[in-house]
């Protein structure tokens, strides 16, 4: 499934609201993330940091978290959303590898609404995922 312009907004959307959910009273530096999955679903979350500060969880993998766990597997679309714009990190671009395809727009945005958009691929060249693993088994 190929996410419209109206799909691909509205996900943007989710993820300006769920950053207004974030709970990042260290970094102050707030995150929202919505995925939409196969099915048509949208789940998001905000990053929720703690006092043991490695502990913290970042926005998409709240979001991918969420959504595995109502038994949506696939995505095909991410959104994140910042103050400044601010791409996943690179923990947070594998796990969603695991559960998205090589060509899976990642829109990157702004609380104004703007965004970007690349692949999947773009964040994350060459990745490794459970196809190499079956290669060799
Ligand atoms: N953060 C995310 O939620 N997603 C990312 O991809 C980058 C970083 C969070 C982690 C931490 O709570 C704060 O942003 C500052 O690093």
């Amino acid at each position: 499934m190929k996410p419209s312009l109206e799909d691909r907004e509205k996900l943007v959307h989710e993820a300006t609201l769920a950053r207004t959910r974030a709970y990042a009273p260290y970094s102050r530096y707030q995150v929202g993330a919505a995925i939409l999955t196969e099915d048509g679903q949208i789940f998001s979350g905000g990053n929720v940091e703690n006092a043991v500060y490695p502990l913290g969880l970042c926005a998409e993998r709240v979001a991918i978290a969420s959504a595995v766990s109502a038994g949506a597997h696939r995505v095909v679309a991410l959104a994140v959303v910042t103050a400044n714009g601010g791409t996943p990190c690179g923990a947070c671009r594998q796990v969603l590898r695991e559960f998205a395809d090589t060509d899976t727009p990642v829109l990157i945005g702004t609380p104004d609404g703007d965004y970007h958009e690349l692949r999947l691929e773009e964040l994350l060249p060459e990745s490794f995922s459970v196809t190499d693993l079956k290669e060799v088994q």
